[in-house]
């Protein structure tokens, strides 16, 4: 299996099951132009996102790491009117270029930004004692995987789910030395199979994104 194959499975079905998006495809095109990073997730993988957030009946979704907007405006258009997706990015230039991509998407009025290290917001949210989320989708600095999902636990309600990218990371997370990121999904992962209020599992994925993986923890009721 090549990666080219992977990337043509990709574009099959997302040819038939996927409508062409103005929105989307205008924020990656905006992200590019911006300079940003191509690391948001795939059209299919935007999709599950929504589906997931529709099934789930999210009214509430919090998402670390904004980038571009790119996942954040599949997950927004999963809420109902009065839903809200906050979304945590450090970079300013990153959660300017989003901003736009937010507005033109038409979701001005259902997403909530906080520029800033995530941590830290997040430590805020958890002082304020903030609604708690729905779903969270974790997708930014991977070193700090482990406390982010300590924090969107503390910010969930039972029934809450968790969904956590890039935890395979090409095979990595299993090597004898693994780098900062995957030593850091170990880490994470090894502690979620410890913590009886979530229940996990990862699925491995090829595609687009290469070879990676999400975690996906429902937050049970104790
Ligand atoms: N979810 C996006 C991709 C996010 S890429 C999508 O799929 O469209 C990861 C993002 O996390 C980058 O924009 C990066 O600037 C941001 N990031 C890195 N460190 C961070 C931190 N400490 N706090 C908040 N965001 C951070
Ligand atoms: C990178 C980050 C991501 O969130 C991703 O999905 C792919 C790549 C990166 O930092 O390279
Ligand atoms: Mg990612």
């Amino acid at each position: 299996m090549s990666e080219a194959l992977w990337n043509e499975v990709d574009r099959y079905f997302e040819s038939q099951l996927l409508a062409p998006d103005a929105a989307l495809e205008a924020a990656l095109k905006a992200s590019v132009a911006a300079g940003l990073p191509e690391i948001a997730v795939s059209p299919s993988q935007g999709k599950l996102l929504h589906l997931l957030a529709i099934v789930h009946g999210a009214v509430r979704i919090l998402e670390i790491g904004t980038l571009g907007g790119y996942s954040g405006i599949w997950l927004a258009r999963a809420l109902p009117a009065a839903g809200l997706l906050v979304t945590l990015e450090l970079n300013p230039h990153h959660a300017a270029t989003a901003r736009s991509n937010f507005a033109r998407a038409g979701l001005t009025d259902r997403v909530e930004q906080h520029v800033g290290p995530a941590l830290e917001t997040l430590t805020r949210f958890e002082a304020e004692r903030i609604a708690p989320f729905d779903l969270t989708f974790i997708d930014a600095d991977k070193p700090n995987n482990l406390p982010y999902v300590q924090a969107a636990l503390a910010l969930s309600h039972p029934g809450a789910l968790i969904v956590v990218d890039n935890v395979v990371r090409e095979g990595a997370v299993v090597s004898a030395n693994p780098d900062a990121a995957s030593a850091a999904v170990r880490r994470m992962t090894e502690w979620i199979g410890r913590e009886p209020r979530l229940s996990a599992t990862v699925i491995q994925t090829v595609g687009s994104k290469g070879h990676d993986g999400f975690l996906v923890a429902r937050v049970q009721e104790l």
